[in-house]
């Protein structure tokens, strides 16, 4: 529990720590929009600018041979981390953004026909929606969609429901950003696989509070970004089932993606996991989200998730007797994510009194406007939990939110 947690220590790992804002400390709730990077990973990456950069995979000279080295240990970093089965099955992208879109454009233009239906969920990112809108208003696929309970879990009935007309894909997010809900991944992946489906999980708001294991979950797309696992923005995973991979086409065209390229013989593509690369990588960003794991696993992830579960209970508990608060997501699991609204008082208001106090939270609509219709609210203020949050903080969070209430209504 939190009190073995060696908040103290972790804290002192985080520089923007040191900092006030508005002349108060810093507490930061948003580590669901980003969170904020240790040393060890601001170091990684500052190291291998300074010391050992060169582009990789190309070079004899020893600056390339080291930055090719620093990299693909750092793949291999993220497939023990997600324990994949080979490298091959672990693509560098820019982000959980890029990678859903890199398997609609591919996965999805091989597969996908003229109508078939695909299955996403109520509490899906826009990220997670937009990309196979885009290619099932191009293709003339149905996009089916998995209604959820009063608490913010998915309803079971309905997702039965929906597989029975056998989608080709089913996508959905392991938790939710805007509701904390962790999806039971395995048994849905389970369920969906029994109908045929192929199944992309969107890990955005789980690898940075959950130990992740794909070949467990047997899914068979699972992404994720860097900037949520304490490490830099711009770069991502995605992971693929390799036979899949395999016989996917590629996406972005040019160099290092290639084998061979002639004007007369056209062009052959390089092996897995190059084949989706093209050009040159977020190499320091690629190092730097594999020394992001590394720290993560060093402070422990099952402790991690304890300490992260402690704070959102507290935080229920510390915000439940304010006057017209309503949470929004109360399912049984959670993880790092606590949502509300309070009557009469505007997100957007709390938010700017709460960050005058030095708090940092979220506020509008988390880019899940189709939840946020569908509860029939504008947005909510999100306060998410990362490894240097403390119960503390969530007291001033409390106390925060009771004095902007006060000088609002
Ligand atoms: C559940 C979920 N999916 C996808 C994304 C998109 O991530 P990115 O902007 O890093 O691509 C986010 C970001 O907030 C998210 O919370």
């Amino acid at each position: 529990m939190s009190q073995s947690f060696p908040i103290d220590a972790i804290r002192a790992q985080f520089p923007v720590l040191n900092r006030e804002v508005h002349g108060k400390p810093l507490a930061y709730f948003d580590s669901a929009a980003s969170a904020h990077k240790p040393l060890a990973v601001i170091e990684a990456q500052a190291k291998y600018l300074a010391e050992r950069h060169s582009n990789i995979h190309r070079g004899v000279h020893a600056l390339a041979q080291e930055a090719t080295e620093a990299y693909e240990s750092a793949r291999d970093t993220v497939r023990a981390h997600l324990n994949a089965a080979s490298t091959k099955e672990i693509l560098f992208v820019a982000g959980t953004t890029d990678g859903i879109n890199l398997v609609a454009q591919t996965w999805g233009r091989a597969n996908l026909n003229p109508g078939d239906c695909i299955m996403l969920t109520r509490m899906e990112h826009h990220s997670n929606i937009v990309p196979w809108q885009m290619l099932a208003e191009e293709r003339g696929v149905e996009v089916l969609v998995v209604e959820l309970n009063e608490d913010g879990t998915l309803d079971g009935d309905m997702f039965e429901v929906h597989l029975a007309r056998e989608p080709k894909l089913v996508a959905f997010t392991h938790v939710s950003n805007a509701l904390g809900t962790v999806n039971d991944v395995k048994t849905w992946t389970k369920r969906a696989h029994d109908v045929g489906a192929t199944v992309l999980v969107d890990g955005a708001q789980a690898v940075p509070h959950l130990a992740v294991d794909v070949h467990d979950l047997d899914v068979d797309f699972y992404t994720f970004s860097g900037h949520k696992t304490y490490g830099p923005t711009g770069i991502g995973i995605l992971y693929g089932k390799e036979a899949l991979l395999d016989a996917m086409p590629p996406w972005r065209g040019g160099g290092e993606m290639i084998d061979t390229v002639s004007f007369e013989k056209g062009t052959t593509f390089n092996e897995l996991p190059y084949k989706f690369e093209a050009g040159t990588p977020h190499i320091s960003g690629g190092i730097a989200l594999g020394a992001s794991l590394d720290w993560m696993n060093e402070v422990g992830l099952a402790a991690l998730t304890g300490h992260e579960h402690v704070l959102t209970m507290h935080a229920h508990d510390v915000l439940a007797d304010i006057d017209g608060l309503t949470f929004y997501g109360t399912a049984p699991c959670k993880a790092g994510v606590v949502s509300f609204l309070v009557d009469g008082v505007h997100p957007y208001d709390l938010g700017t009194l709460l960050d005058q106090l030095g708090i940092a939270v979220r506020t509008g609509h988390h880019c899940t406007e189709p939840l946020m219709d569908k509860l029939g609210i504008p947005g909510t203020v999100r306060a998410s939990f990362g490894a240097y949050n403390t119960v503390e903080e969530v007291d001033r969070l409390a106390a925060g939110v009771r004095r902007a209430v006060s000088m609002l209504r």
